[in-house]
């Protein structure tokens, strides 16, 4: 049965679990929190590079995937292809939704909201050349909103007024009246959606990957020929390093993930 690992620093990889269980309800799930490394958004590339190929090999043979969803923006602007070449099973990265947002925007002017990694990423500058040339794009990077969203996660109330502050420089710069879309460009960022909603006066598309994301997974799933079904007992949810669990236990379990498990794969 279909088996897919879906990866991130933290929880935002959720953000795209909801999307894949809404298109594949019985699709068996693999999640893992990589949190002795987070944030990945403040990171160097040559950081991520080191980390992230081995890592995911070692995941895959653990787990016995049929494919990855790596769940980061971060991580896929930085270091997807390193990870294609390592890993035997099909890599879906999730990377910033520019297209959608250039196509939907009537002022032509989009907001990319990722980490700080993310905004300063070639990839993402090849993104906006490829698909949002006619756009006037400005970028902003925020390691706090990830932050922000891990706290909403573990049940803690997310101050409006820090939310507010981390995504003032978009509105209030120059062609900030004129921003109609805005791309939720870290998987953390969805989550806080209703946050981010309620800290702008003006009307914003939020724009993310995880639907796009959802419907590529199945498409390659099919390509491959593994079929989907599978018990909730069998999903679990590896946390790497020493963070606390029992915080985010509710979280994992409100999407089916039934164990939580504490994993040291450097040991
Ligand atoms: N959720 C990740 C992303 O999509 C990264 C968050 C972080 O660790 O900085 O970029």
């Amino acid at each position: 049965m279909a088996h897919a690992l879906v990866f991130d620093s933290g929880v935002g990889g959720l953000s795209i679990v909801d999307e894949v269980r809404a298109l594949m309800p019985t699709l068996r799930l693999s999640y893992v929190s990589d949190d002795a490394f987070r944030p990945y958004g403040d990171k160097t590339e040559a950081e991520l590079g080191e980390r992230l190929p081995g890592l995911l090999w070692t995941l895959v043979e653990m787990t016995g995937a049929d494919i990855v969803i790596l769940a980061c923006n971060t991580a896929s602007t930085t270091a997807l292809s390193a990870i294609r070449a390592v890993v035997d099973v099909p890599v879906i990265g999730v990377v910033p939704a520019i297209k959608p947002a250039g196509a939907i925007s009537r002022t032509k002017t989009i907001a990319v909201l990722g980490t700080p990694g993310t905004v300063k990423r070639e990839y993402v500058d090849s993104l906006i050349n490829d698909h949002a040339h006619d756009c006037r794009v400005i970028l902003q990077g925020s390691v706090n909103l990830v932050a922000l969203a891990e706290q909403k996660l573990r049940g803690e109330a997310v101050p409006k007024d820090y939310i507010r502050r981390e995504i003032a420089p978009i509105f209030e710069g120059r062609d900030g009246a004129d921003v109609d879309a805005v791309v939720l460009a870290c998987t953390h960022f969805p989550l806080l959606r209703d946050e981010l909603q309620g800290s702008v006066k003006q009307t914003v598309r939020w724009i993310d990957s995880g639907r796009a994301i959802a419907k590529r997974v199945k498409f390659v799933l099919e390509e491959i020929g593994v079929a989907q079904g599978c018990e909730f007992s069998d999903q679990n949810a590896f946390l790497i390093g020493p963070d606390d669990k029992s915080q985010r236990v509710q979280a994992f379990k409100a999407r089916g993930f039934e164990h939580i498990i504490g994993l040291c794969p450097d040991d």
